[in-house]
């Protein structure tokens, strides 16, 4: 395939080039050849009416251009023929490397001709099989894998960050794993060794991980019945925290999660068990400091204006989560603002009706609660500088 898409263009320039040298060959022999004739011993010719003419020029003009002519055919052949050799050549030493380099797109290629028929090996199992498994093939190992699993538990938080139903893009569902098993049997260079679960983040109704736990179980049974043996299974991350009361509740509820999950994982013997906390550990970390830039006071409602925006914590205005927010240069009266930051667009509020110490220009807030999914975030929209951190014990 890739041959024919570099060998004719090879081939075009090539006999471009080498037609263009053959005229010049041509051309500079000729001139030469009358230049020569000019420098010879004339050669004259009489005529019937007795007159006589030089006709060495002529001679050698007429002696050239036939050679010429009766040499172009043949001229034209070889350029052919070099052309010819040169692309195959050229081809065939290039070939490898542009092969290795497309090979996932040409086989996504492929796949995409292959039609009705192979509709789903387009998705997870197709990027397993075309892909894992040749580049394992093409190191010459085996390589370990695990597969995410959409198990269909519903988290019962935002449905922006619910990953684990069959509404949800993520991983492979149950009607899906006869045909995972299928396709594994012909992939000799990959190897499952684990499952991958993670239902969605910020969970705060534990029984979300107990009904996990039990999916896990019957997914696990099922695959065990197939002849399949876990090394690890993954339970993925979820377990929320706190953002109303950061304060009373500064550490998240790490020991009933774990118990849930020790009393309704099944564990195989010597099986590894991991777990992708993120939010859970440094949630409760961080905060996100700003300054009043002025407080605006409309008719119904007024605004404190920082200097914080959604490019610095852009949760609130991606999926209405909540942060608590503290003036902490003031101690004056409780008033109620809407805190929203300095960028053209109606969803740059932090937080909207929140009562706090009254604020003036240039108070410092705490936007709390902001050591997971903010900074990591953070864009450069609107040509905004990205935040900066600090680290302190003291807080
Ligand atoms: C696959 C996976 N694992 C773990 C996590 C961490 O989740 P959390 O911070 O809710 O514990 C995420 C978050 O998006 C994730 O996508």
């Amino acid at each position: 395939m890739k041959k024919l898409k570099i060998f004719p263009k090879t081939f075009l320039y090539t006999f471009a080039l080498m037609l263009f040298i053959t005229a010049l060959a041509f051309g500079l022999t000729y001139l030469f050849a009358i230049q020569r004739a000019a420098d010879d011993a004339p050669i004259y010719m009489t005529i019937s009416d007795g007159t006589t003419r030089e006709i060495s020029t002529a001679l050698k003009q007429s002696a050239v251009t036939s050679i010429i002519a009766n040499a172009f055919p043949l001229s034209l052949l070889c350029c052919v023929f070099v052309s010819l050799v040169f692309s195959i050549l050229y081809s065939k030493a290039f070939t490898i490397p542009i092969k290795r380099i497309s090979s996932v797109t040409e086989r996504m290629a492929r796949l995409e001709k292959s039609a009705v028929s192979d509709v789903r090996s387009r998705d997870e199992i197709g990027v397993l099989s075309e892909n894992i498994n040749e580049l394992a093939k093409q190191k010459g190992v085996v390589a370990d894998i695990a597969i995410r699993i959409n198990p269909n538990v519903d988290a019962h938080t935002h449905h922006y960050i619910t990953t684990g139903l069959e509404e949800n893009k993520f991983g492979i569902s149950q009607w899906q794993f006869q045909e995972v098993v299928d396709a594994l049997k012909g992939l000799h260079n990959v190897r499952l060794i684990s499952l991958h679960f993670h239902v969605g983040s910020q969970i705060t109704d534990l029984n979300v991980f107990e009904a996990l736990c039990l999916k896990v179980n019957e997914i696990q049974d099922w695959f065990k019945a197939q002849g399949f043996t876990f090394e690890h299974v993954d339970l993925g991350g979820g377990l929320g925290i706190d953002y109303v009361y950061p304060n009373e509740n500064p550490i998240a509820n790490f020991a009933d999660y774990f118990a849930i999950v020790n009393k309704n994982l099944k564990v195989e013997k010597g099986q590894k068990v991991h777990f992708e906390i993120g939010r859970a550990i440094v949630g409760q970390c961080g905060n996100l400091i700003t300054k009043v830039v002025y407080v605006k006071h409309g008719q119904k409602k007024s605004f404190a204006i920082v200097d914080a925006g959604m490019t610095d914590l852009i949760r609130p205005a991606l999926y209405q989560a909540y942060h608590k927010i503290e003036n902490i240069t003031s101690t004056r009266e409780d008033r109620a603002y809407d805190v929203v930051g300095p960028i053209c667009e109606s969803s740059d509020c932090f937080a909207k009706n929140v009562a706090m110490a009254e604020a003036k220009r240039g108070d410092l807030f705490a936007i709390r609660s902001a050591g997971a999914y903010s900074e990591i975030m953070a864009s450069q929209y609107n040509l905004r500088k990205l935040p900066e951190h600090y680290y302190s014990d003291e807080l």
